[in-house]
């Protein structure tokens, strides 16, 4: 029988946020902390919004503010709230020079020399917060490139999702969780608050998403707009075959941070495609689709438009839309086999 090792493998689960993000920091030689007093701001900004959204029933912030947002969808309350939040706590925090947020039209231009330019989606699955079904926030963070001395702007923003510095969500489920990464070996860290003292603590240490999995996610109510590709993915994963597993189950929340999620931790696919309706897709590339692109990168999954990487599209402008597929990477090859077979190549 071997005795008992001495030295165990260093498990940081149970850590705190501010410990994982200080050990991430003594890492990188060099690092000033600006870039770790910014992750400190959106930790606090997501208690603050998660702390509304626990009492959103009681609290007179359900239902439609009447306004319309860039996109002309209706403004919630929440949307609203949890857009506010994240702009005041990272205007102050003074280490951002430009923010795009998925509720306003232009850029934000943060005065002073922040060093990182922010998009988010401060409240992700709008639809669902009126029926107590998980929301969550996207954010994704780049490094600035003008420069310091002169005003920021658009271009800060517009960088390829290959560019980014750190990307992640909260997902105010069932539990709130964190996840984050800096990309690549660094890893996609979930923390979950405890919501008794307000801490978010160490609870998935590096997740890697499955090679495969059982499960597709799309709204297959858009089968009649969908192109001849998709429907065929779709009927190909549903079809009866016992060696690859299928027919997978269907799994459709309606959030993307949900969505994604699962998908992130359990394996399988997520879709949104592009369909008559929306034929650049529905997701918009620099706060829905590139930041979780750059998390299944780092957690070994993959993540496509259908036919090219999310990460290399180089973006136009803020609220571009985009199609996406993200997943499992045997899965989202799969995705690709039948729209590469559709296109002939
Ligand atoms: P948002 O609430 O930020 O506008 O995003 C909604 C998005 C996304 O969360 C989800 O994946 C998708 O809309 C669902 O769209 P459908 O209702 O068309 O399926
Ligand atoms: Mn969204
Ligand atoms: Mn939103």
């Amino acid at each position: 029988m071997q005795p008992p090792s001495l030295h165990p493998p260093p498990s940081k689960l149970g850590i705190t946020l501010d410990q994982h993000i200080r050990n991430q920091m003594a890492m990188s030689p060099g690092a000033t902390g600006h870039f770790t007093s910014l992750l400190y701001q959106i930790a606090l900004a997501a208690k603050l919004v998660d702390s509304q959204v626990r009492k959103a029933g009681l609290a007179n912030v359900l239902g439609y503010t009447g306004e319309t947002n860039v996109q002309g969808e209706e403004v919630q309350k929440l949307d609203e709230m949890a857009n506010e939040t994240f702009l005041t706590v990272m205007r102050r925090g003074g280490r951002v020079c430009a923010i795009a947020s998925e509720e306003l039209e232009s850029a934000v231009i943060v005065e002073g020399n922040g060093r990182y330019a922010v998009t988010m989606d401060p409240l992700d699955g709008s639809s669902n917060i009126d029926v107590n079904i998980s929301i969550g926030t996207i954010f994704g963070i780049y490094r600035r490139k003008s420069d310091p001395t002169e005003p920021a702007n658009d271009a800060d923003l517009l960088q390829p999702g290959r560019d980014l510095r750190a990307a992640g969500y909260i997902i105010y489920g069932s539990s709130t969780m964190l996840v984050y990464s800096t990309g690549g070996k660094s890893g996609v860290h979930g923390f979950t608050l405890d919501p008794t003292i307000g801490e978010f603590f160490l609870s998935h240490e590096n997740i890697r998403v499955p090679a495969h999995g059982s499960t597709y996610s799309v709204n297959e109510g858009n089968t009649s707009r969908w192109n001849e590709s998709t429907r065929r993915w779709a009927e190909w994963v549903k079809a009866d075959d016992k060696e690859s597993g299928r027919p997978y189950g269907a799994r459709y929340v309606g959030t993307l941070v949900a969505d994604a999620h699962r998908t992130l931790l359990k394996g399988g696919i997520f879709a949104y495609p592009a369909d008559r309706k929306s034929p650049q897709g529905k997701l918009r590339l620099m706060y829905e689709a590139n930041p979780f692109a750059f998390l299944f990168e780092a957690a070994g999954g993959r993540a496509c438009d259908g036919r090219r990487r999310i990460l290399d599209i180089e973006p136009q402008s803020l609220h571009q839309r985009t199609p996406l597929v993200i997943g499992s990477p045997d899965d989202v090859s799969d995705f690709e086999r039948f729209a590469v077979e559709e296109a002939g190549a």
